[in-house]
């Protein structure tokens, strides 16, 4: 098998580009995503800050080391959920790494930010999906941090196939405001609310994991124990089943629907009007914004809760 490129013995074959790489043609291809995706969506220039949110997964370690290498100014951060064993060693993996190459990093422990972990909402609040609220919380805290701390950017790992999954949701749910908005880059609509891009869009899991290797990148393997029924998952896993059979049908879903298929979802709106939240002084159109609703109500059950258990 001959590198496309170079002609010298190929490592990788990318079915849906029909091409084969040799490790440096592959860093080639790669790197030419990532900055095209950059420049095209207009997501930061060289001389920005740029936020990165990190899990410890392969996505957001490989992101946060392409970066780097790339010479772009990052800080990382990173959420400490306390998911017990899963959230120690994610946050070994991010605290090594940052560690061994010098890597300026963040860590925000959510027990110590809202006053309880991700597991204790779990238990309290039992009948909402529980990834819903801790992706709430997550990004509310990664723009409080990115307002307050002066960047004007955060981006974030999320790869062709997170995005494919995502739209294939919206659309069998017909989402149509999530279908009007889902985009690599969500600019800023109110001066605390911090831009938001995912330099990853156009490429795939599979091709991450590539870089990954070729780089020797740690990363988390396993999955978040609490998110183990989530939905995007069987929407991969359909995906993934039309990909065998025909290459590529993920690339067009994604990027098809971004430059053809999405300007038939864009709804007029009206300007958007956004207050100030009543307790925390962040964006919303409501009196009370959603992370601070839901903290109300953790805490309202935490009464009951404890209550039941004879304040135990
Ligand atoms: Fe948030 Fe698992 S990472 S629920
Ligand atoms: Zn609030």
């Amino acid at each position: 098998m001959k590198c496309t490129r170079c002609k010298k013995e190929a490592l990788v074959k990318l079915k849906r580009h029909n091409a084969k790489f040799c490790g440096d043609c592959f860093e080639v291809f790669f790197s030419r995503q990532v900055e095209s995706a950059i420049k095209r969506k207009n997501m930061f220039s060289e001389e920005e800050k740029v936020l990165v949110g990190v899990s410890g997964g392969k996505d957001s370690m490989s992101l946060w080391h392409y970066l780097k290498k790339a010479g772009y100014e990052v800080v990382a951060i990173h959420f400490d959920l306390g998911i017990e064993e899963h959230s120690q060693k994610s946050r070994q993996i991010v605290e090594e790494f940052a560690r061994q190459n010098s890597f300026p990093l963040e860590i925000i422990e959510v027990k110590k930010e809202v006053g309880f972990s991700i597991p204790e909402i779990k238990k309290r609040i039992p009948y909402r999906p529980i990834c819903s609220m801790c992706g709430l919380i997550k990004r509310y805290l990664l723009n409080f941090w990115a307002f307050r701390e002066h960047f004007s950017v955060y981006a974030t790992g999320h790869n062709l196939d997170d995005e494919a999954a995502t739209l294939l949701g919206n659309v069998l749910h017909w989402q149509i405001d999530y279908l009007s908005h889902q985009h690599p880059t969500l600019p800023s609509p109110h001066p605390k609310m911090v831009k938001k891009v995912k330099p990853f869009y156009t490429l795939t899991e599979e091709e991450i994991m590539i870089y990954i290797r070729l780089h020797n990148i740690p990363f988390l393997e396993e999955r978040c124990p609490l998110s183990r029924r989530a939905k995007s998952w069987d929407y991969k896993e359909a995906l993934n089943f039309l990909e065998e059979k025909s290459p590529g049908t993920k690339h067009m879903f994604w990027l098809g629907f971004l430059e053809t298929g999405q300007k038939y979802f864009r709804q007029e709106e009206p300007p958007l009007h956004l207050g100030e939240c009543s307790i925390c002084g962040m964006p919303t159109t409501q009196e009370v914004c959603s992370f601070c609703r839901l903290i109300q109500k953790v805490k309202e059950r935490e009464e009951k809760y404890l209550d039941y258990n004879g304040g135990k």
